[in-house]
């Protein structure tokens, strides 16, 4: 009878040995936190198509980052569903549109316990739910849309965020920003730019967080990345945000993304950053609900192997969860 000639179960046969070798981990500090807070209600409102995830009030959302801050998670990203949306997404950047009057309390009340991330964008604040401004044809205008996230930058960077991230995924956005943010004194805030994000199908529930509808029945098929295409694409994005001034790169999503993750990673020299987005954390709590899999199980599983394809943080709705599940 042949010998094996290679036996590799022999580092298999033990926690203590499997715990030796094991080359890739989720911790804490690897743990951006996704929250969102909604003008004008008085309850956290519960987002039914991400359960455990709520449209927070200003009051809770305090409530929340303190919260997290004592789990010894290092950051959390903010998103505004505003109470009024117009064609210029003005809620964006008004001073007391509702991610900047948050942003302030959230300064006031965890100061630099947690760092403060605001995802920029615009289409929470339009009544047509695009990233950027409408020409009269209803295509999405680059170039004007970069004056308005200019603007939001300095709104939320006047307001106390640590980091801006602009996630809409126009041209030159990262330059945009950073001119701006420079202009108006605001050296020291960093940019993680959505550099590789996806035209996916797995948003759905992060839309009905964020109350946003895109009219008439449209997608952000001109402006966000074509699945279809390689690596390189991203990897030409990435390289781009990096040229024009982004401290951090983010590819999104995640798991259907760990090739263009780990080829972004082998590419740029600065942190790369990969969201779980609000799909993935769907699918994973449904299937649980049902009892076909194990939440927590699949929930490291997935968080590690974006760890393993490079990933330098994760941003992840199960951040509370792995935090708790760690220990601090
Ligand atoms: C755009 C934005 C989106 C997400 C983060 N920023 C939605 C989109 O591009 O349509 C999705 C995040 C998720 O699905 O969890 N502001």
């Amino acid at each position: 009878m042949a010998f094996p000639a290679r036996r590799m179960r022999r580092l298999r046969g033990s926690d203590a040995l499997r715990r030796l070798v094991a080359d890739t981990a989720i911790t804490t500090d690897d743990l951006v936190a996704p929250l969102f807070v909604r003008e004008g209600i008085d309850e956290p409102a519960p987002v039914a198509s991400l359960p455990g995830v709520v449209q927070h009030t200003v009051d809770s959302l305090v409530a929340e980052a303190k919260h997290l801050a004592s789990l010894h998670i290092p950051a959390l990203i903010l998103f505004g569903v505003p109470a009024h949306k117009d064609a210029a997404g003005s809620g964006a950047s008004d001073p007391d549109g509702i991610v900047q009057v948050a942003l302030r309390e959230l300064r006031s009340a965890v100061g630099d316990d947690i760092a403060l991330m605001a995802d920029l964008c615009l289409d929470e604040y339009t009544d047509h739910g695009h990233c950027g401004l409408l020409r009269q044809d209803g295509s999405v205008d680059n170039d004007s849309t970069l004056e308005r996230y200019a603007e939001a930058a300095v709104a939320q960077a006047d307001a106390g965020a640590a980091v801006v991230a602009p996630s809409g995924m126009m041209d030159g956005q990262v330059a945009a920003i950073r001119a701006a943010l420079d202009g108006a004194g605001h050296g020291e805030t960093a940019i993680l730019a959505y550099s590789a994000k996806y035209a996916s199908a797995l948003y759905g529930p992060f839309r009905d967080a964020a109350d946003v509808r895109i009219s008439g029945g449209g997608d952000r098929k001109s402006y966000q990345q074509d699945w279809r295409r390689s690596a390189a694409e991203a990897v030409t994005e990435a390289r781009l945000d990096v040229a024009e001034g982004a401290d951090m790169v983010m590819v999104k999503p995640a798991v259907t993304y760990l090739d263009v993750l780990a080829a972004v990673r082998e590419e740029v020299g600065v942190p790369v950053a990969a969201y779980h987005v609000s799909g993935e954390y769907s699918m994973v709590q449904a299937a649980a609900e049902r009892g076909w899999i194990d939440a927590d199980a699949v929930m490291f599983e997935q968080l590690t192997a974006i760890k393993r394809a490079g990933a330098s943080f994760v941003l992840t709705y199960f951040s509370a969860r792995v935090a708790e599940l760690l220990g601090a």
